[in-house]
């Protein structure tokens, strides 16, 4: 594995077909040519994960959808307009250009412009698309720097392009733009508010119908320790009913400061603000993993705006595992 901000090294390994790990302003992504199936091949097994799990195709800010997307709809543009580059990935239906190893074969793709200057550069001068799923492996927590990269994926990626922490610090919101109304299938870094004001209609909740997107499976974005998520008010009884030996919380500063909290138990404190708690999130649920805390007790914030993405991903880290995908 080589690490740097060298931009030609990265473009060589992608055209040879191999594994960049790249910043975007939400996680860091694991990214290989979104054209060729035995490119897209070595991210599924570099990540463990299944190969019915779809990918992602990053393209760079202003790349012509055709070829990627078979059918624009109305409402993909017009989020695309007000919202790329940017944390909104949009399911449209796929274009010749995709490798069907990228969506396990499904007819339809999802599609993002990320915005880090890496990443744009990155995508512009490769000018194809770039499949990458966040570059940690299956089930676990979405890396945010170089270093959590380097400790999840280093024996396996062939660069890993350095861009310091991400911005935003969870997913981006995935779209469902072939249903009517639009369904919102992951919140993310774009609220669904920011998005129903820009359509006018309210989105609509994923059905049996929609898109399965396997990170809404129960067990996923988990840190190694089990994890509990509560309202702020149970906080204290939630620690006080676990009665593990090392004990792990994780709240705004001012929830912990309003609680009382059993002795001995290892605080970490988010930011009230919530952009600021969203681009801290996966960091610190791997920093009370290192201190080897046995489970974690985590506030669930308001779900409005971004508190709705920390809100789902908390939870998801708290479903029930399947030790295979943990
Ligand atoms: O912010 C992000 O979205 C990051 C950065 C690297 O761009 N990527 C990311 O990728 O979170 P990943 O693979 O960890 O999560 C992508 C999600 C998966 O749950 C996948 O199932 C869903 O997107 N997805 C991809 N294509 C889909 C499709 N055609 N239909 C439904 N869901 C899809
Ligand atoms: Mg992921």
């Amino acid at each position: 594995m080589r690490r740097g901000t060298d931009l030609d090294a990265a473009i060589t390994v992608l055209r040879e077909g191999g594994l960049v790990a790249f910043p975007t302003e939400t996680v860091y992504g694991l990214g290989a040519d979104a054209s060729s199936d035995a490119a897209v091949a070595r991210i599924f097994a570099a990540k463990g994960r299944p190969v019915d799990h779809p990918l992602i195709v990053h393209l760079g800010p202003g790349a012509p959808l055709a070829g990627w997307a078979a059918e624009v709809p109305a409402a993909a543009q017009l989020l695309a307009d007000r919202f790329w580059p940017g944390p909104l990935t949009l399911i449209v239906p796929r274009g010749p250009q995709v490798a069907a190893a990228v969506t396990g074969d499904r007819d339809t793709v999802g599609l993002r412009v990320p915005d880090h200057p890496l990443a744009r550069a990155l995508l512009g001068r490769f000018g194809g698309g770039v499949a990458a799923p966040s570059a940690n492996r299956f089930g676990g927590l979405s890396p945010t720097t170089a270093d959590h990269v380097v400790a999840d994926l280093g024996d396996v990626v062939d660069y890993v392009l350095d861009g310091g922490p991400c911005e935003v610090g969870v997913e981006s919101t995935i779209v469902d733009v072939t249903s009517r109304p639009p369904a919102l299938l992951r919140p993310g870094g774009v609220s669904r508010e920011a998005l129903e004001a820009v359509l006018g209609v309210r989105l609509a909740a994923p059905t049996a119908a929609s898109p399965q997107v396997p990170g809404s499976l129960p067990s996923h974005y988990a840190p190694r320790a089990r994890l509990i998520a509560v309202a702020p008010g149970e906080l204290a009884a939630a620690l006080r009913d676990v009665g593990a030996p090392h004990l792990g919380v994780l709240a705004t500063a001012s929830t912990l400061a309003a609680a009382t909290l059993p002795a001995g138990v290892q605080r970490l404190a988010l930011p009230d603000d919530l952009a600021a708690a969203a681009r801290r999130l996966y960091a610190a649920l791997r920093e009370l993993d290192a201190a080897g805390v046995d489970v974690i007790v985590a506030a669930l914030p308001d779900e409005v705006g971004l508190g709705a993405a920390i809100a789902d991903r908390l939870r998801r880290a708290a479903g029930p595992r399947d030790p295979g995908t943990s």
